[in-house]
Order: C-alpha cells, then sequence, then structure tokens
C-alpha cells in the first residue's frame, strides 16, 4: 500500500536542513546552535563552524563575517542571531556570498494573517484545515508547529495572526476563556522570534462573559461597544491586561471594523479614528500595536448606481483621518483599491497618508489567483508594486497565509514560494524575483530543474493573467468561490464590482470624467493612468471605458486584444504543462504537480472560451484569425 504523505516528508524551502527542533529550545539563539550542528552533521567534515556573538542592540539585526580559518562570525540581537543563521546557512546552502554589513529588517512587522477559524477552517484556504485549530478549538501536533516556526524564522516572518480577521462566535473566546491555549501556542512559537496578534471583534464586550481569573466573578456583558464610553474603555483595558499577563509579547490586536458587516465604531456615529486610538489606548502599556484594516467599502451597493465606485471607497473614508491615529496603530491596506484581483493598481491609500503608520496587506493565499491549483508567483507583481510604491514607503507588511494542514504546507508545493519570498521582501523590498525565485528553487531541492522552473515562476502570473483579467478588468469571477470564469458573475450583485460591458464598450470610467479615482493618486501617477493612448495595457480596462474597435498602441483592437490574450494564456498553459511534465520533480510532489497542471489547463481552457464567447456574443466582432469562439 502506497505510504500516507506526511509533513515530515514535505519539507518545503528547508530541505536541506534535516531533523526537527527539539521541544526543550528555548530561544532563537539555541535555535540557531541546534540548525548548525545538524547542518555541520548532515554536510559532514568540510561544513565551517560558527561563532555568535550577542549584540543585544541589534535586535532583529545582524553581521556575518567569515574568518580567516573559514568560521562564520554570526553577531547579533536576541532574533538576529537565528535570522543571521539562517541567511548564512542558506547561503551555503546556494553558493551564494554572504551579505555585507550589517543586514535589517525595512518592516519592523512582517506578518502572516491566518483566517483560521476554530472550527478548524480557513477562509480562502486552498491548503487544508488548519493547522493549530479544529472543532472548536485548539488542536495541533506541537512538532508541527515548531516546524513551522522555523519555516516562518527563516523566512524572516517574525508576528503570526492566528485567527481570521471575521471573528466568529468561538473565536471571540481566544481573548477570554480561552487565553491560556493562546498562551501555549504563544510559547511554542517564541523561540522562532514569531509573535502572535489577534484579531478580535469590535463587538467583544456585546458577549464575552468569562469568569474574570483573578476575582473569579463572572462579569455581565456590556450593552455597548461605543468607543467613548467609559465602561467600553475600561473593559478593554481590562481584557488588555489579562490577554498581556498571559502573552506579554503579543504582538497585538488585528480589526475588521464596519466592513462586510462586521461591526464597528460607525454603529456608533463614531470614527474609525475614534475606534482605532480607544483600542490602541488599552494595548499601549504593553507596546502593542493595533492593526485596523481599511478594507471598507459598501458592500450593499445598488448596480443600478452607477456614481458609487467601490475603489473610491478607502481613501474618501481614510484620508480625511490622517493624523487622528494613535502612535501605536498601523492602517493596514490591501495593495489594490479593490480586493486582491489579479490585476489592480496600486491603492491610492497606500500613498495618500503622509501621518499615520501604514501596513501593506498582501495576499498570499490563491483566493483571486487560482485557489493554489493554477501556478501564480507573486514576486514579479510585487517588484512592480515596490517599484510604484517608491523607496521607503512600506515599513510594515502582513500577508494573508496560504498554509494549511496539507502534508505539503501550501497545497501546491510550488505555493511556497510565496510564502518563502513574502518573508524576504518583508525583510527588503529592494530584492530581485528572479534572484528569490532561484534561492527558492534550491533550498527546496528542485536545483537540478533551476532554469526550466525559474522561467517558469517567473512567467506564470502573467500568464494567469492572460486568459482570466482581460486588460485589467476584475472581478470576472465565479461569485463565492472565486475559481473559474463568469463574466457578470457579479454584475448585478451588491458587491460593487461591475465591468459594464456593453454592446458597444467595456470597462469604467475612473478618469475626472468619470468616477474620480484617478483624483486619488499623486499627479505624476495619474498621468501614468490618464490617457488611454498612453495608460500600460494592463490597467487598460481599469481605468477607462472604451469601444470594443479602441486601437491599442501596438496598433490591435481592443476586441482584438481580449481574444489574442486568452488564447495565447492558453497556449502558454499547455507550454506550462510540457515544463511540469520534464521536471525531476521529487515523488512526494510529482503527482500532486501534475495533476494540479491538469487541473489549470481545464480552467485556462474554460476561461478562454468563456470570456471569448461573452464578448464575442456582446460585440458581433469576429477573431480576425479565426480562431474557434462559441456562438
Ligand atoms: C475578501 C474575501 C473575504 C475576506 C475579505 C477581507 O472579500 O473574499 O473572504 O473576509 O476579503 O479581506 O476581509
Amino acid at each position: 500500500m502506497e505510504k500516507t504523505l506526511s509533513w515530515r516528508d514535505c519539507p518545503a524551502w528547508l530541505s536541506a536542513m534535516p531533523g526537527e527542533v527539539p521541544a526543550a529550545l528555548a530561544s532563537p539563539r539555541e535555535i540557531a546552535a541546534w540548525e548548525v550542528e545538524r547542518f555541520a552533521e548532515s554536510r559532514g567534515p568540510g561544513a565551517p563552524s560558527f561563532r555568535f556573538v550577542s549584540d543585544e542592540a541589534l535586535g532583529e539585526s545582524y553581521l556575518l563575517e567569515r574568518n580567516g580559518d573559514g568560521a562564520i562570525t554570526v553577531r547579533g540581537g536576541e532574533t538576529g542571531i537565528l535570522y543571521g543563521t539562517y541567511e548564512a546557512l542558506f547561503d551555503l546552502i546556494c553558493g551564494s556570498p554572504l551579505p555585507q554589513g550589517v543586514q535589517s529588517p525595512v518592516c519592523e512587522l512582517r506578518m502572516l494573517d491566518s483566517w483560521d477559524n476554530p472550527d478548524g477552517s480557513v477562509e480562502r484556504g486552498y491548503a487544508g484545515r488548519s493547522l493549530w485549530f479544529e472543532g472548536g478549538g485548539f488542536s495541533y501536533e506541537p512538532d508541527r508547529i515548531r516546524q513551522l516556526g522555523r519555516m516562518l524564522a527563516s523566512a524572516g516572518i517574525n508576528v503570526l495572526c492566528l485567527n481570521n480577521v471575521n471573528v466568529g462566535t468561538a473565536a471571540r473566546a481566544l481573548i477570554g476563556e480561552r487565553l491560556p491555549e493562546t498562551a501555549e501556542l504563544a510559547r511554542i512559537l517564541r523561540p522562532f522570534g514569531v509573535r502572535l496578534m489577534l484579531s478580535v471583534d469590535f463587538s467583544a464586550p456585546l458577549f464575552l462573559r468569562d469568569p474574570d481569573p483573578i476575582s473569579g466573578e463572572t462579569r455581565a456583558p456590556l450593552t455597548t461597544a461605543d468607543p467613548l464610553d467609559g465602561d467600553v474603555r475600561r473593559w478593554w483595558r481590562d481584557r488588555a491586561a489579562r490577554v498581556y499577563r498571559a502573552i506579554p509579547d503579543l504582538a497585538g490586536f488585528l480589526v475588521k471594523a464596519d466592513s462586510e458587516h462586521r461591526p464597528g465604531p460607525n454603529t456608533y456615529g463614531r470614527s474609525h479614528a475614534q475606534g482605532a486610538n480607544m483600542l490602541a489606548g488599552a494595548l499601549a502599556p504593553y507596546r502593542g500595536l493595533l492593526v485596523w484594516r481599511a478594507f471598507v467599502y459598501n458592500c450593499m451597493q445598488d448596480w443600478r448606481d452607477t456614481a458609487t465606485d467601490r475603489p473610491c471607497a478607502a481613501y474618501e473614508r481614510y484620508r480625511p483621518l490622517d493624523g487622528q491615529f494613535a502612535d501605536n496603530v498601523l492602517l493596514q491596506v490591501k495593495n489594490g483599491p479593490y480586493d486582491f484581483q489579479v490585476r489592480e493598481p496600486v491603492s491610492p491609500l497606500l500613498l495618500g497618508m503622509e501621518r499615520t503608520r501604514m501596513a501593506l496587506e498582501l495576499q498570499l493565499t490563491q483566493e483571486y489567483t487560482g485557489h493554489q491549483i493554477d501556478l501564480f508567483a507573486m514576486p514579479p507583481l510585487w517588484r512592480e508594486l515596490f517599484d510604484t510604491l517608491g523607496k521607503g514607503r512600506v515599513r510594515a507588511m502582513a500577508a494573508v497565509s496560504n498554509l494549511g494542514r496539507d502534508a505539503n504546507w501550501t497545497g501546491h508545493p510550488f505555493a511556497a514560494l510565496n510564502l518563502y519570498a513574502y518573508g524576504r521582501f518583508a525583510w527588503d523590498p529592494d530584492r530581485s524575483p528572479e534572484e528569490e525565485i532561484r534561492r527558492w528553487i534550491r533550498l527546496s531541492g528542485y536545483g537540478r530543474d533551476e532554469e526550466a522552473l525559474t522561467e517558469l515562476l517567473l512567467g506564470c502570473s502573467r500568464t494567469y493573467e492572460k486568459y482570466t483579467a482581460p486588460l485589467g478588468l476584475c472581478w470576472m469571477v465565479n461569485p463565492g468561490a472565486h475559481y473559474g470564469p463568469s463574466p457578470w458573475g457579479y454584475e448585478f450583485q451588491a458587491w460593487g464590482t461591475y465591468n459594464r460591458a456593453d454592446r458597444e464598450r467595456v470597462g469604467i470610467d475612473r478618469t475626472a470624467a468619470g468616477t474620480g479615482l484617478l483624483s486619488q493618486y499623486p499627479p505624476a501617477l495619474a498621468a501614468r493612468f490618464e490617457d488611454p493612448a498612453r495608460c500600460p495595457d494592463e490597467y487598460l480596462l481599469f481605468f477607462h471605458r472604451l469601444p470594443y474597435l479602441f486601437r491599442m498602441r501596438d496598433g490591435r483592437t481592443l476586441i482584438q486584444r481580449i481574444y489574442d490574450d486568452h488564447f495565447e494564456g492558453f497556449e502558454e498553459a499547455l507550454r506550462m504543462q510540457r515544463t511540469v511534465a520534464g521536471l525531476h520533480l521529487p515523488g512526494r510532489d510529482r503527482a500532486e504537480v501534475e495533476e494540479r497542471m491538469r487541473k489549470q489547463l481545464l480552467n485556462a481552457r474554460e476561461w478562454r472560451d468563456v470570456v471569448n464567447t461573452f464578448f464575442h456574443r456582446l460585440s458581433g466582432v469576429p477573431d480576425e484569425k479565426g480562431r474557434k469562439i462559441y456562438d
């Protein structure tokens, strides 16, 4: 009988780092020493020796030096030594030179946001059930959590948000009766330099009525969650005190408020600054962060209303609040103004809040980008994003996790690249996608196929974009699930997500003459998008409403370009399949990768035919090349 694969068989990018961290190791330095020892054992006599020098002032930073005898000195603060050790070991494995000078993270917060629910489900999760929740509470293998800690630390990720931003009844208990269990998980991850963050429910004071662990008395819930109410403020201060007694190094709270039916300060006529600052005040004595999400829009829109434009919502709401947030508030903003679509311009909010601490939110879980069935490597898109944002703009990052209980952690084994590379870019957004992809390939034990795999991974997001999102049009996905095509799936819904395709034209005019989104951008950036004749093709229909026969810069009509992209996208997916078939994958990955590739091809075919047929039926314009479109 075939052996069922376990996570122990699937080391992700730790393929050259055997072993399991013993439970007894209690500090980053002990883990670093253990890693070095195991590495030396596995390499044999040729492995260099390591020397650790503690320099607390360095914190997470480190300095690597090669001594005359070939030994490596890792100088760093408590977690800096661990980060430096992983860097040095990975450099040795990959045959790369050690970095010169002190290495410091650009982003202080490098958070992984899991959307795990206590019942074990993972919202938008495509790699199995939760790694730590099941049946209403905690359920995990401590060994696996330690392996996770290792993975996160080796990628430079320092905070794990444990639960979904949509905080249900059971998750409220994480800061209530389940606090001791939450603290236990925090304890396991602490030696890896990974601190917990918790998503909290703004209306928690209305519900939580657990006994006070000190007095033992059960307090009745409050009747309001108004952030300016004295009892509410006290309630959160008490709660924070209890939480920090249990988890003194908790990174803070994460809040989704007044968004997609979640409660928030607006219920009480208060602003988001008032709501966030109240919670931030409760966390401040412990140096806790209050991360407030800016994913707020009208999700009950009437599709007949063409004046309201969802991508405008966040900037309209938060820009007037710039400067009003407390120092320990971070406003967490998704990379684009919509919602993690395949292609979106940068969110103008990320460029428009000069006096607010901001965190960039990315999505590793492939909600709109192929469910970890279709290949979608994100680093090339991040490069464009960081270049647009400009150096120094991003100082805190969060990314929605793509992890789950599947043996290989991420469903598609190659999806682990996005997690690894996210940590690397959060440490230094200036990195090169190609270098990171190559490094990940070598670390994951795929080095024999480095060239073929690098090419595949560098190009696959563009291929996915070609067979799905036409020229920056968003939301042509099947509603709810968000996999597979449905050009009008969201067209008559309340979510504010429309393409308004008709017989003559398609797209949304977001210039000053249209919804005005462009005016939210700094002028130089707005100028890049403003004129349809100069707007980059991939954003054309995001910003403009154009006739099908609009002539694009390359001379093709817009409709022809849509057809061409969709045919090409499918052809590219076919070529990808051939590449995948030729890879020398380890046995544990082969069937998984090939099966997912097979499904991707079906998906690509479906997208190609549905989108092309949709536009062909509407426009009546034939494909110039006479290819098969289904009427
Ligand atoms: C998307 C996603 C939801 C999620 C939301 C969020 O809309 O589909 O599942 O809750 O984003 O980011 O809060």
